[in-house]
């Protein structure tokens, strides 16, 4: 329904959003138009991000970190990359259906960390989230865990050092789940040799090619890496 919701001014910025999937835009579109209805602080930020072009990771990949959190029962929950807090509410949301627990929102830039804040208690979900203005990988090191659940979603040349950090945080049978991991259709152009592609294809290889996961990708907008730890 976002295409219809969205007043005129706004639908162009919106189509520069989703042409961050390599799919043909009408396909997500179309998987967008099938969700159910959601609430206005999801619609509003969906409007906010389209309107300022920042990279959120939208409804379909959104609905989709709720469902994986719900199957997964989650209590435990860390975002590495949060921005204004869209993917933050999925999770809390997921939690609070679960019956309570914590998400974990980090982010180093201090408006979007107030930013969100303001939002999630608008939402009525900041009890749910503990917020982090700091460098992500860095607050999920001291951050103890377990974690049922880690969402990557930061600088794309700071996957690989992060990987082996959320692997120590996660408990065994939890989820790691990566963002951008086909990186606008870069990853297999041969000619791509940009840091963020080759940081995330050495990214992709260390979860695929490694004992620890049970890994998928789930071509989905950016794409998302889905890997379960063992
Ligand atoms: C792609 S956006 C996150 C979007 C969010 N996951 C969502 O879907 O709503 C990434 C955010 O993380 C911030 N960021 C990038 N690298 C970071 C890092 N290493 N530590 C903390 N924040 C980081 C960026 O400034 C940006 O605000």
């Amino acid at each position: 329904m976002i295409r219809m919701q969205l007043a005129c001014p706004l639908q162009r910025a919106h189509d520069a959003i989703m042409a961050v999937t390599f799919l043909d835009p009408g396909l997500l579109a179309y998987l967008e138009q099938q969700l159910p209805p959601r609430e206005a602080g999801l619609l509003d930020m969906e409007h906010s991000a389209a309107e300022r072009g920042f990279p959120i990771i939208g409804p379909a990949c959104g609905a989709l970190c709720h469902l994986l959190a719900r199957l997964a029962g989650a209590r435990a929950i860390f975002e590495l990359g949060s921005g204004f807090g869209y993917s933050t509410a999925w999770f809390a949301k997921a939690l609070r259906d679960n019956g309570g627990g914590v998400v974990h929102h980090t982010v180093w830039d201090e408006a979007l960390s107030q930013e969100a804040q303001r939002r999630l208690q608008q939402m009525g979900l900041a009890d749910l989230v503990r917020f982090h203005c700091a460098e992500a990988i860095g607050a999920l090191q001291a951050t103890p865990g377990p974690f049922d659940i880690c969402l990557l979603d930061i600088d794309k040349t700071s996957y690989p050092e992060a990987l082996p950090v959320i692997a120590a945080r996660l408990r065994p049978g939890g989820l790691l789940i990566a963002d951008n991991i086909l990186w606008h259709g870069r990853v297999w152009k041969e000619e791509e040799h940009s840091e963020s592609t080759e940081a995330i294809r050495r990214f992709t290889a260390a979860v695929m090619q490694d004992s620890t996961w049970w890994p998928s990708i789930v071509p989905l907008r950016d794409g998302l890496l889905l890997a379960l730890k063992r």
